[in-house]
């Protein structure tokens, strides 16, 4: 599966977490940065996470400090449903019954195990459409 992932400077050691763990998996990641732990607007990435994810109708991955900048950011922009998720039962709400694009993670929330296993969650959900 192809899927983008972005984060702020807050989110950078979940994101480079996340990346390994699903390129193991043998995913494909875009990754739309930060590259560093230097400070940077998670606007920013939002920006470029939503734009691949409608572009490609893909899924993405977004994080930051809380999950929640970055969540508004996303869900800014038309044709976005991003779903801030700490758990693997939101994480499969989310799309099964919202059929979110986007899961936002705080990653000052969740320790990289258990974000890995909702990201694994929200990845394999299909939309329950109806
Ligand atoms: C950055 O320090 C922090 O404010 C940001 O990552 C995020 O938590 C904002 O919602």
């Amino acid at each position: 599966m192809k899927i983008a992932i972005g984060c702020d400077h807050a989110g950078y050691d979940l994101k480079q977490e996340l990346v390994a763990q699903l390129q193991e998996e043998g995913h494909t990641i875009v990754d739309c940065g930060t590259y560093s732990r230097d400070s940077v607007d998670y606007p920013d990435i939002a920006a470029a996470v939503t734009s691949i994810v409608l572009k490609e109708d893909i899924l993405g991955i977004l994080i930051c400090g809380t999950g929640i900048g970055i969540s508004i950011a996303a869900n800014k922009v038309r044709g976005i449903r991003a779903a801030l998720c700490d758990n693997c039962y939101t994480a499969r709400m989310s799309r099964e019954h919202n059929n979110a694009n986007i899961i936002a993670l705080g990653s000052r929330v969740i320790g990289p195990g258990l974000a890995v296993e909702v990201v694994k969650t929200f990845i394999s959900t299909p939309f329950a459409a109806g």
